[in-house]
């Protein structure tokens, strides 16, 4: 146990549970929804509302072996091959043997899925993927589906939900087990201000952390709370390096900040082009799938281009598809695109690579366990070992529904009971210093700079500076030694402090990984080095809170056991 928290005022309210599920997305609600069918009083806690997670936002779809010839093996297959000789095996077996049942669970739950015309489930292509697999709904709108029918079964269900709450850290009691978790909500009905939730299990289901970055595909919520929060608690969090940059985001302009609109890999899987400025088609001989090659290479083709080119985005080309296509499979592309002036129908769409989804997060074993006992990780902001250097296409919708099944299913099992906080109220020592919420934009740019999709060892030792001396600022402002006032506690406040912390262990695990695999690509390392790299670099951070980097033995994961 680090016993480091965040700067916050003690908590002024408490409600008791079995269960706290922190997070909204299909990992969270999912986990929520069987937890309560099993009987467990089960909280729903999440920052804004209950459908602004990302997974309101994902298009493409979920993977799953549904199709006919299709089989759990050949998933594997793809999943292992995008992975680049990371991906934890027999999380991946999981996945992908476990997968097409959860995907008829959601069915059942009320999710629609768009059908063929003899009302089979239409499935479509991705980046890496060799079949037919992607199960999509309302055309490219299938987050938004499948947050519907999610959002419709917990109301029906009735559980206990605490909108508008962001989660500052997690309780424990004498013996470091989890006993729930601290939070701040943002003032209706009987939750106001800093408060917690006392329960022996905690499950993290907070998303990601795309927007370290200055420009991202994820929403304004996906500030790394989970993997902050877990860090401070001591858990381990591993392959944090690995952050997928996804390859067509609609490019509205070099200095374009914030959440960008995604053009789906799947406008590809139905036959668009990528081209340059010119016109050439330059995915043909780089990979036997050409534009539906893994994302890394689809991503790092484009920068490469860009950069011989000096241009600033590529194209991607399908106003062959016409209009009334483009009207009924991708209408919130179309939409989006004719938001900003642009018609795909009689234009190709600009576009660049822009971060979109973190491969690791913190480190769980098969039941979703983290090294603190009692805390889970569930979806993106959980390491399972299943992605790997770099997650395949519509893996991670299918993911969060795997593991949450798989972590309702142990704490149902395991019916833990309370125990007293050891660190809650009157108990707040060794707090966090917060940096100024202005160091938002610092964060992001060094981000950019430094860590971006093409990284060396000066990009990240500068990218390391930058961060040092704003973590240092941050300590000088809180004892007043900088002259300038300690930061008010509060929510702009807590974000940056959790996007400085996941930042500063993100930079130190790709310098620590000196060699390019999936999605981490170093120019000064143009290699993979399997001799080397064929292991996780698992990261914790120190009671100064300095990352701390060890290496696994393999690309298997070792056990997952409780943290010391
Ligand atoms: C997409 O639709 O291209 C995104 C799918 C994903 O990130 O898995």
């Amino acid at each position: 146990m680090t016993g480091i928290r965040l700067t916050a005022p003690a908590p002024g309210w408490a409600i008791d549970a079995d269960v706290v599920v922190v997070g909204s997305g299909v990992a969270g609600l999912t986990t929520a929804l069987r937890c309560a069918a099993a009987g467990l009083d089960t909280v729903v806690v999440t920052k804004a509302r209950l459908d602004d997670g990302s997974t309101r936002w994902a298009q493409g779809g979920i993977a799953a072996a549904l199709g006919e010839g299709d089989t759990p093996e050949q998933h594997l297959d793809d999943t292992l091959v995008a992975g680049a000789g990371l991906c934890d095996e027999a999380a991946v077996r999981t996945l992908v043997t476990e997968g097409p049942d959860a995907v008829r669970r959601l069915i059942s739950t009320g999710a629609h899925f768009d059908t063929t015309d003899s009302g089979d489930i239409a499935l479509t292509r991705e980046g890496g993927h060799h079949r037919r697999r992607i199960a999509h709904a309302g055309g490219d709108a299938t987050g938004a589906e499948i947050s519907r029918a999610l959002v419709g079964a917990v109301r029906e269900a009735a559980l206990h939900t605490i909108e508008n709450a962001l989660v500052l850290d997690l309780l424990t009691d004498a013996e470091g087990r989890t006993a729930g978790v601290s939070l701040h909500v943002m003032g209706e009905g009987q939750h106001d201000g800093v408060g917690a939730v006392r329960a022996p299990s905690v499950v993290l289901a907070t998303g990601g952390m795309g927007q370290v970055f200055s420009a991202t595909t994820n929403p304004p919520v996906s500030t790394g709370d989970g993997v902050a929060l877990a860090l401070r608690a001591g858990a381990e969090v591993s392959d944090l390096e690995f952050v997928q940059f996804h390859p067509t985001v609609l490019f509205l302009g070099a200095d374009s900040e914030g959440q960008q609109p995604l053009v789906s890999e799947a406008v590809r899987g139905e036959g668009a082009h990528l081209v340059d400025g010119d016109g050439v088609r330059f995915m043909l001989g780089q990979h036997e799938l050409a534009e539906l090659a893994p994302r890394d290479i689809v991503a790092k083709a484009i920068t490469r281009r860009m950069l011989d080119r000096g241009a600033e985005h590529m194209y991607l080309d399908a106003r062959h598809f016409g209009a009334a296509m483009w009207e009924q499979r991708f209408p919130t592309i179309l939409a989006a695109c004719r938001s900003h002036g642009i018609d795909p129908v009689t234009e190709p769409i600009p576009v660049a690579p822009a971060a979109h989804y973190a491969s690791g997060g913190v480190r769980t074993d098969l039941r979703g366990r983290t090294t603190v006992p009692g805390l889970y990780a569930c979806g993106e902001v959980a390491c399972t070992g299943v992605h790997g250097a770099n997650r395949l296409a519509s893996n991670s919708l299918l993911e969060g529904l795997v593991f949450a099944e798989r972590i309702a299913a142990d704490i149902a099992e395991a019916r833990p009971s309370r125990t007293e906080p050891a660190n809650g109220p009157g108990a707040w020592d060794a707090p966090v210093p917060l940096p100024a919420p202005e160091t938002r934009a610092a964060i992001q740019r060094a981000m950019t700079r430094g860590a971006g999709v093409l990284r060396s060892a000066d990009s990240l030792a500068a990218a390391a500076e930058e961060l040092e001396a704003l973590h240092r600022d941050a300590a000088a402002d809180a004892e007043g030694a900088s002259g300038a006032k300690a930061v008010v506690p509060g929510v702009d406040a807590w974000e940056v402090a959790n996007l400085l912390l996941v930042s500063r262990v993100l930079v130190a695990a790709a310098r620590d990984r000196e060699e390019t695999r999936g999605c981490h690509w170093r120019e000064d390392r143009p290699d993979r080095d399997d001799a080397h790299g064929r292991r996780h670099l698992v990261v914790r951070i120190a009671p100064d809170r300095t990352p701390v980097v060890h290496r696994t033995e393999t690309a298997a994961f070792p056990p997952v056991r409780p943290s010391d």
